[in-house]
């Protein structure tokens, strides 16, 4: 039987962590609407303690969910577990985000604190939290940096205060493919087979879908990420791709609706007030356009010929063809039919030189009104 992997979604905590971003909770609860019904397994709705307008959003989200978990984020501090279980009160199945730094980076320069207490503060803080909540995630920051034998003994004494999952994050997105992947399987084989490993990828060498990927071919078997890939610096990996690279190379099945990608895209984009990128993957205004004669004309003869990936799949419109001068007579005369001149087979290489033409005086695209004009007067 295919595997199925868990999507826990953080574009309402990690991705609003993106410098500039502010999700209120009414956002919160729209977008959490919206991701639940996307297929996410958990959605992370913010970080309660931060502040007591995201201890609200998180309690309203709480309150909204009806099927998917509802996580937040604590600090192993007291109040923080608090300020999260009592904010996820409401929720169906609440999830309390359990996070502690465990490199020595973190600890030495940052918590200020020795192994010793890192793994205390673990063991009751885990312990804390399930005293309120049954579901109860731990996760080793800056878990690629920090030495593998600790990372196991921190794990272990996570699980063994009762976390059901344990997350390792590539924190400041410093590792490649295949030491990520090493770092899951480590410890997923060390610790008992009912504890879910979960993988944490940022951005920052370009390689966080990758390493999503490599994560999950090593054992991980619940993956985080957001929508659009936002996230602090670089961002985190885009839960769109995964989920699409995971579909369409048969890696695993994820529930995730696929279909809805692009609408969800577009609401989170709005919402944030960070467009996306034209060429971004799945979702970019660019993700289905193309451009070049040779493409085009593959295109025209069938799509597989330059489209791996269907707009169907993410729910996009459709493909769309852009006319420069590096296009083909056939989109030529395709664009002015679409525009509402039909061209005669005779007369498509004057319509396609004279098109040639503008697009080399403008240097860029013709747009389909002058495409029309120039065809009605050939
Ligand atoms: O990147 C990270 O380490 C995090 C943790 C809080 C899970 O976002
Ligand atoms: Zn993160």
């Amino acid at each position: 039987m295919e595997r199925e992997i868990r999507f826990f979604d953080t574009t309402l905590r990690d991705g609003e962590q993106t410098p500039g971003v502010h999700f209120d909770a009414e956002t919160k609860v729209t977008l959490a609407r919206r991701l639940e019904d996307f297929g996410a397994a958990v959605v992370e709705a913010g970080f309660p303690a931060s502040s007591p307008g995201d201890a609200e959003a998180v309690r309203r989200v709480a309150e909204a969910l009806e099927r998917a978990e509802v996580a937040a984020l604590a600090r192993c501090r007291a109040g923080d577990i608090d300020a999260a279980a009592e904010a996820l009160a409401p929720a169906r199945r609440p999830v309390v985000h359990v996070v502690l730094g465990v490199s020595d980076i973190h600890l030495a320069k940052k918590l200020r604190m020795s192994r010793a207490a890192a793994v205390r503060a673990i063991a009751e803080s885990v312990t804390r939290a399930r005293r309120r909540v049954e579901r109860v995630q731990f996760s080793a920051e800056d878990a690629s940096r920090a030495d593998p034998v600790f990372l196991r003994q921190c794990a272990q004494a996570a699980a063994d205060a009762g976390a059901s999952r344990v997350n390792l994050p590539d924190t400041v997105g410093c590792a490649l493919p295949e030491e990520y992947g090493a770092m899951i399987a480590d410890v997923a084989a060390f610790l008992d087979r009912s504890v879910i490993v979960s993988a944490h990828c940022h951005n920052d060498l370009g390689l966080a879908t990758a390493n999503t990927l490599a994560a999950v071919r090593a054992g991980a078997r619940q993956v985080e990420g957001c929508v659009n890939g936002l996230g602090e610096r670089a961002g985190n990996a885009a839960v769109e791709e995964v989920a699409a690279a995971l579909r369409l190379k048969r890696i695993a099945a994820t529930g995730i609706r696929l279909e809805q990608a692009a609408e969800l895209s577009r609401l989170v984009a709005e919402a944030a007030g960070v467009p996306v990128q034209p060429n971004r993957a799945l979702v970019g205004a660019n993700a289905f356009t193309h451009s070049s004669g040779i493409h085009q004309d593959g295109l025209l003869k069938d799509p597989e010929t330059y489209e791996f990936v269907s707009p169907a799949l993410v729910g996009a419109p459709g493909h769309r063809f852009v006319i420069t001068a590096r296009s083909g007579r056939a989109a030529v005369a395709r664009e002015a039919a679409r525009a509402g001149v039909n061209v005669a087979p005779g007369d498509v290489d004057r319509v396609y030189r004279a098109v040639l033409r503008a697009a080399d005086a403008r240097g860029g695209a013709v747009d389909p009104e002058e495409i029309a004009r120039i065809a009605a007067g050939v």
